[in-house]
């Protein structure tokens, strides 16, 4: 089988792309890791990838007039990749539906919270005033809306009564990595199909 093209998108610290990065050199992943997209000037993530000698795609949202030009410029600058996949690692821009239809099932996010529960910003300190027993991580296929779209994996971590955001969000980090590597390597393996709301193809 030949290995997929993929490309990350990030914003911040990384671990999610580096723990792809590892998977990927590991050979877990069947990938080539062609590109990294970021939209934040500075980002850790970026040094990361050069020193992987990884194409670095800087997108300053700042830098552009509007939406559309921004989102162009990225589909611009990502086409000559012919990416068979991106993975949204910690990307925290929400992406048009006219974005995402040009990679339709081809796009995964990794979101920090056992969705539907617990959409959008600070996931971990929603579910922790929630009250819930259980959170988790989710790794979907991408739609329009923001974290939602058909699921692949999901791994849950207990709560604790005195947990914080940061300790919350830190013991979800440990199952985020390996839950992104798995999916991303059944993806990979053209392994999952999509039929409606649901991912065939993720059990053993
Ligand atoms: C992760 O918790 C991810 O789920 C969320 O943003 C965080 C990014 O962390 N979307 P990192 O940059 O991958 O370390």
């Amino acid at each position: 089988m030949t290995k997929k093209k993929m490309v990350i998108f990030a914003s911040g610290r990384g671990s999610n792309a580096i723990a792809l990065h590892d998977a990927v050199e590991a050979g877990t992943i069947k990938a080539d890791i062609k590109a990294l997209v970021c939209d934040i000037p500075g980002a850790p993530v970026m040094d990361r990838a050069r020193e992987w000698g990884i194409p670095v795609i800087l997108a300053d949202r700042k830098a552009f007039d509007s939406k559309e030009a921004f989102e162009a410029y990225i589909l611009d600058a990502i086409a000559p990749y012919e990416a068979d996949v991106i993975c949204l690692a910690g990307f925290m821009r929400l992406l048009s539906g006219d974005f995402i239809s040009h990679y339709e099932h081809k796009m995964l996010n990794i979101h920090p919270a056992l969705l539907p529960s617990f959409r959008g910003l600070h996931a971990q300190r929603q579910a922790i005033e929630a009250g819930v027993k259980i959170a988790g991580c989710t790794v979907h296929f991408v739609v329009p809306d923001m974290d939602a779209g058909p699921i692949i994996l999901q791994s849950a971590v207990p709560v604790y009564e005195d947990d914080t955001e940061d300790t919350l969000a830190a013991r979800i980090l440990t199952k985020e990595h390996p839950t992104y590597i798995k999916a991303a390597a059944l993806f990979c393996d053209d392994k999952l199909t999509v039929r409606g709301n649901v991912v065939m193809g993720t059990q053993e």
